[in-house]
């Protein structure tokens, strides 16, 4: 057995839209870059996931390259990983289209991402409904065994095992059944100002939430006004005491410091002083990171370099099992040889 081939198949993938968060870091891109390190991995900008709430191009075209920007930022590194954009890979698109026979409306309808997502909105694009379904074929695509991801995305994931399982059932052993890994501590990062809610760029108080690339001063502020609890104890209690418990996972994930030995150091420890450190734990974090971002994100010709090596490693992985998917559906081939894949034209 090669090096390869005794290393799981990791896939992950992160939105090209609005500025990323400390909760993308949490669940995302810290877990991206550890699991590169012992696995076969692929990370996807999903640019084809953004277009289904409101965006512009110019906005689609900036958050791509900065969200690859930030991909290498964190960690991963294009020898050991593939990084790629999703729409680079026409096989998405493709898949997400045949598996649209095997996953029922209701099922769709029960997604609580949607629902949240189009809540209150005038116009909820097809696209948004329709939105797992893409995500259930950007992992069967590449027989993942590990989707490293926030507890937000448990449900898609869970959406994509039954569905793989149906596809395996009704016309052959196809796809792996993907398990989702999430962090032990920080895997729900929440807004600042608002604990019952997901720290998201999209919904809840802006102040409340810490983007990538905020500047040390805007972070040390958001903490420092962070909503606590009325009772005065630095416990890890998400139930009884949101706020607190919040600082404590944001504290330990940017430090590396277990939540348990954080209570027993803050024993005592007014809120004040607890939330200043918490801030500048999170500077410490960030400001290399935002460096190493603003050098990347400087150099586009760079960057599209690396997505299209990426995008090339990522076709050729994704081919057979696409192939796979339309020759046990039963669609007929035009002539002899594959005709799947290699003979469309492909490539931007
Ligand atoms: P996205 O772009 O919203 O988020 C990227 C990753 O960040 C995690 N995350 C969080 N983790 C902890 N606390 C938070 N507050 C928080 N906010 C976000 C997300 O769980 C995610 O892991 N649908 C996906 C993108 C996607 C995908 C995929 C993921 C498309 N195809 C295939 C995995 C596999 C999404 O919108 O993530």
């Amino acid at each position: 057995m090669t090096d390869l081939e005794s290393k799981p198949r990791v896939f992950s993938g992160i939105r090209a839209s609005g500025d990323k968060t400390l909760g993308n870091y949490s669940g995302g891109y810290r877990q991206y870059a550890a699991t590169q390190e012992t696995g076969d991995a692929f990370f996807c900008i999903v640019d084809l996931h953004s277009i289904t709430t409101e965006f512009s191009p110019a906005d689609l075209r900036e958050f791509t390259l900065a969200g690859a920007a930030m991909l290498f930022a964190t960690g991963l590194d294009a020898e050991r990983s593939t990084v790629f954009c999703q729409s680079h890979v026409v096989a998405h698109a493709e898949a997400a289209w045949l598996l649209g026979s095997v996953t029922s409306f209701g099922e769709l309808r029960r997604m609580t991402q949607f629902k949240e997502k189009s809540e209150g909105q005038d116009f909820v694009s097809a696209g948004l409904f329709n939105y797992p379904v893409l995500m259930v074929g950007d992992i069967l695509l590449y027989q993942t065994e590990i989707v490293p991801i926030g507890d937000d995305q448990r449900q898609h994931l869970e959406l994509t095992r039954d569905v793989a399982e149906r596809f395996n059932q009704r016309f052959g052993e196809t796809f792996t059944i993907p398990r989702g890994v999430y962090p032990e501590e920080g895997a729900r990062i929440r807004n600042l100002q608002e604990p019952e809610r997901l720290m998201s760029t999209t919904r809840g108080t802006p102040a409340g939430v810490v983007r990538m690339i905020d500047e040390p001063d805007v972070i040390r502020k958001k903490f420092k006004t962070a909503v606590t609890d009325s009772e005065k104890e630095i416990r890890h209690d998400p139930a009884a005491k949101p706020g607190i418990s919040n600082l404590l996972e944001i504290m330990s994930v940017a430090s590396g410091e277990p939540v348990a030995a954080l209570e027993r150091r803050y024993e005592g420890a007014g809120y004040g002083q607890f939330k200043e450190d918490v801030g500048e734990a999170v500077v410490a974090l960030l400001t290399p990171i935002q460096e190493r971002y603003r050098a990347l994100r400087a150099d586009e010709r760079e960057l599209q370099r690396l997505l299209g090596v990426g995008a090339e490693k990522a076709r050729r992985a994704s081919e057979p099992t696409l192939e796979a998917m339309y020759d046990r559906m039963g669609f007929v081939k035009p002539e002899a040889g594959r005709l799947f894949g290699a003979a469309r034209p492909r490539g931007l």
